[in-house]
């Protein structure tokens, strides 16, 4: 099945013709899209075989869709919704905001604490400046990275993301020999040097051999939220690296930041860069970033210290940054997760449900394997048929072009599909993202959607 053209898999499977006949309202729906957006959609990640789902409302960890279907989410807004759909201090503190103005032109009270809470919580956070978008955290991070050091080159490793911007698109899901992606110019893939994860041996050569690197940026758990992980001695190995030759090093913890733990991945691994992106959960599950950091770094966006030591400033204009109702959410979010166990509860939720489902794999004896750290879930699928078993299962051991390679295939189309049909929404990954309010119920109801899903792909001869 992987390897057919989505035309003859969607017209032989009984799965979609069952989420064919649960889905007509969303079906409709992407027949007007295909003709609005390119491929019917708003956002890659959202690519579905033979359509997406179309969502009406959102409550806790569940959703419902326009056809009165209800989900377990997964999705979690992206990974922005740790404390779930419309947490009520949230939605009440966003509803206030926008009776009293969404957006002043000015300066205003709540982006003061909206950057307080980060600094309190985020270790690398000496000084803040908000961003709509981690697309844009990192943007601004990069370009920090090179007027502080005067170097022009910066160091990513392959399959990791750090948005879209021309420095990020190349070795993400393909060009891993560093050529450019279609509309991005030669002249900045030229000063991105990609590496392998967890290859000290290969960072360090590839470091020693461009000794005009101004920034290394890491996503800090891994790429896609661990889906290929990083070892843990790996972001210490790079913290010396980058300290001994004057490089800037950059947390992308658009993802991590405030899930991991409170203060994200650094606070929880002990490994404090010099910069840090965040996005998502720090504003609430509203549009919204940050570049954080230290403060002689940071002080390049300053008016008066950069003219105090005779350096251009660099500019920051931005219509949307730290709106009003941004930062009411985010505060809110904020709030909550540093006075409460929420992080705790979504990371050992995610651990039950890693269980729960290679209880499913192992009762449906199938070569396959969830995994994971921290409060998400990863599903292997296994392309070359390797003889693994969930309890001998090593991501760090795996090839990760492997881990990595399902979301494009059929068979990830397949799972998810499946797993709708079942009542549950999971990312193309295939896999999730915890909240802190996903119930046990939920979990169970998960594994035995999961393992549902295995036995009809294993009807329709996927799992042979
Ligand atoms: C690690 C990481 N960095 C950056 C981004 C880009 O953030 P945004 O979608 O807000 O531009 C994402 C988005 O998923 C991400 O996961």
């Amino acid at each position: 099945m992987p390897d057919q053209a989505p035309a003859q898999w969607l017209s032989n499977s009984l799965i979609v013709s069952k989420y064919r006949e649960k889905t007509p309202g969303s079906e409709k729906l992407a027949r007007q899209a295909a003709d609005l957006f390119p491929s019917g959609l708003t956002h890659d990640s959202r690519y579905l075989e033979p359509y997406s789902l179309y969502v009406d409302r959102a409550q806790g960890s569940h959703k419902w869709d326009v056809d009165g279907n209800e989900y377990i989410d997964y999705f979690g807004g992206h990974g922005a919704l740790i404390l779930g759909h419309n947490h009520p201090e949230v939605t009440k503190a966003v509803q206030e905001q926008t009776a009293k103005g969404s957006h002043f032109g000015a300066s205003h009270p709540l982006e003061v604490r909206w950057a307080e809470l980060i600094r309190e919580m985020v270790p690398s956070a000496e000084r803040v400046r908000f961003t709509s978008s981690g697309t844009e955290a990192t943007l601004m991070g990069l370009r920090l990275a090179r007027a502080f050091t005067g170097r022009s080159k910066m160091l990513r490793f392959k399959m990791h993301f750090h948005g879209w911007h021309d420095h990020m698109t190349s070795g993400m899901a393909n060009h891993f020999d560093g050529s450019p992606t279609a509309g991005v110019i030669k002249g900045v893939t030229d000063s991105v040097v990609l590496a392998d994860t967890n290859d000290e041996a290969g960072t360090r050569k590839a470091i020693e051999a461009n000794p005009d690197i101004a920034a290394v940026i890491i996503e800090p758990t891994g790429a896609s939220f661990g889906r290929v992980p990083v070892k843990p001695s790996f972001l210490n190995f790079l913290r010396k690296i980058t300290k001994e030759k004057g490089i800037v090093l950059i947390f992308d913890e658009v993802v991590t930041g405030f899930r991991v733990s409170r203060g994200g991945a650094q606070a929880e691994l002990g490994v404090i860069p010099d910069m840090t992106s965040l996005a998502k959960i720090v504003a609430g599950g509203l549009p919204g970033g940050a570049i954080v950091g230290r403060k002689d770094i940071m002080g390049l966006l300053d008016f008066a210290e950069t003219k105090a030591k005779g350096v251009e400033k660099i500019q920051h204009p931005g219509t949307y940054n730290a709106n009003p109702i941004s930062a009411a959410a985010g505060i809110a979010a904020l709030t909550i997760l540093k006075t409460t166990d929420a992080n705790k509860r979504a990371n050992a939720s995610a651990e039950k449900l890693r269980g729960l489902l290679n209880d499913a794999i192992t009762a449906e004896n199938v070569p396959w394997a969830a995994y994971g750290t921290y409060a998400a879930f990863h599903i292997f699928t296994n392309p070359k048929r390797r003889d693994i078993s969930p309890k001998t299962f090593d991501a760090l051991a795996t090839d990760p072009e492997e881990l990595k390679g399902a979301w494009s295939a059929n068979i990830a189309h397949k799972v998810r599909l499946g797993m709708f049909v079942n009542g549950v929404d999971i990312n193309a990954g295939p896999g999730g993202i915890m909240s802190a309010v996903h119930t046990d119920a939920d979990l169970e109801k998960t594994a035995a959607a999961f393992r549902a899903t295995l036995k009809l792909l294993k009807d329709e001869g996927d799992l042979r």
